[in-house]
């Protein structure tokens, strides 16, 4: 009886010292770091060109008038695991182009392959490139920190959004 004790006395702290050593990766996974943020936004800019359809700030005011209407990402109500799934698989017969290079391959995306999706009569678009796991997780890092949920775009925003003041704030309220 006396071994129980001591064993539930032993017990208490371990837990409590597991349970911050829990918080610890979880708050820094909702917590992306400054640079995981910039890396995740110049890959939205440049590499993958979501602002060709999303608009710079991800508000559906695309840049190009020759793309598809993109999604106001600002107003989405995604969370990490859709927008990681999204953004990889695309959202087929709405011209959201997949940006896994093997989607629609193998199992990835539903279990569905290109050949399902021409029998479904789905188009996708081509994606301009495609995008690494690890850089998808850093895009998802921008978008939940500066796009998604995040509101309409002014003044405040815009230069938090660019890290900086830059003269397209200046036209914002
Ligand atoms: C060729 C145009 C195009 C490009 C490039 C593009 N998208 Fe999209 N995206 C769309 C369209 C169109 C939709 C769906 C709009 C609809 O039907 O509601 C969409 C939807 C989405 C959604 C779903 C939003 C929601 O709440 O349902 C997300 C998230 C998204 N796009 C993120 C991205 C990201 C991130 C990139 C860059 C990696 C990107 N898109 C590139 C056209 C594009």
């Amino acid at each position: 009886m006396k071994r129980h004790g001591i064993a539930r006395r032993w017990l208490v702290p371990v837990a409590a010292v597991a349970g911050v050593a829990w918080i610890g990766p979880a708050a820094a996974l909702a917590q992306p770091s400054d640079r995981n943020i910039a890396a995740g936004r110049r890959l939205y800019h440049q590499k993958a060109d979501c602002q060709a359809c999303h608009g710079w700030s991800g508000d559906g005011m695309k840049m190009d008038n020759q793309s598809p209407d993109g999604a106001n990402l600002r107003e989405s109500s995604l969370g990490r695991e859709q927008l990681v799934f999204v953004i990889k698989c695309g959202l087929p017969g709405r011209e959201m182009p997949a940006f896994d290079r093997l989607a629609y391959t193998d199992g990835r995306c539903l279990g569905r392959t290109r050949r399902d999706l021409d029998r479904m009569g789905l188009r996708l678009p081509e994606p301009g490139a495609t995008l690494q796991n690890r850089e998808v997780e850093r895009l998802v890092d921008f978008l939940l920190a500066k796009v998604v949920g995040q509101g309409e775009m002014n003044r405040a925003r815009c230069v938090d959004f660019w890290g900086e003041e830059v003269d397209v704030c200046n036209a914002l309220p």
